[in-house]
C-alpha cells in the first residue's frame, strides 16, 4: 500500500490520536514539554525494564532508540497492542493514582488484561507480564506536524 500521510496539526498537546494502519491500531500522542521532560526523570528510568530500547531484538527502530523513544520528542508513535498477549492498553495519560496504578503514576498506559503498565514513551515497567516496550512502527515526518506511515 502507499504510505499514509497523517496531518497532526490539530492534535493539541496532551491529546492522543488513534488510527489503523495495515490492520494494526496505532497511537499518536502529542506530548507536552513537561511530559517530554519527565521521560528522562532518573526515578522513572530506574523503574523501566528497557528504558533505552537496547534489548536485543527490540521492536524499536534505530532512530527512536533515544530518551523519548521517538523521531521528534513531542510525538509518541506506537502500536497500541500489549506485548504480553495482545490486549489493548487503556489511556492513563495523566499523572496520579488510579485503579491498578502506583500512587506516583507518571502517565502512560495500563493493560486491562494482566495489569502491565507502560509510560508515555510506551516503555514497559519492570516486573510486568509484558516482555517488551510497545512497538514503534516504521514512520517518518515530512514536517513537524506531518506524519508518514509506511
Ligand atoms: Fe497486556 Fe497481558 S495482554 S498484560
Amino acid at each position: 500500500p502507499p504510505p499514509l500521510r497523517v496531518d497532526l496539526a490539530a492534535l493539541a498537546p496532551g491529546q492522543k490520536l488513534s488510527l489503523t494502519w495495515l490492520g494494526q491500531p496505532l497511537w499518536v500522542v502529542h506530548r507536552t514539554p513537561q511530559q517530554v521532560a519527565a521521560l528522562s526523570n532518573p526515578a522513572l528510568l530506574a523503574r523501566l525494564a528497557d528504558p533505552q530500547s537496547q534489548r536485543p531484538g527490540s521492536i524499536t527502530p534505530t532512530g527512536a532508540r533515544n530518551a523519548t523513544r521517538s523521531l521528534l520528542p513531542q510525538w509518541l508513535v506506537v502500536v497500541g497492542v500489549c506485548t504480553h498477549l495482545g490486549c489493548t492498553p487503556l489511556d492513563r495519560l495523566t499523572p496520579g493514582a488510579g485503579t491498578g496504578l502506583p500512587p506516583d503514576w507518571p502517565g502512560g498506559f495500563l493493560c486491562p488484561c494482566h495489569g502491565s503498565t507502560f509510560d508515555l514513551a510506551g516503555r514497559v515497567f519492570r516486573d510486568q507480564p509484558a516482555p517488551d516496550n510497545l512497538a514503534v512502527p516504521a514512520h517518518r515526518f515530512a514536517s513537524a506536524t506531518e506524519l508518514i506511515l509506511g
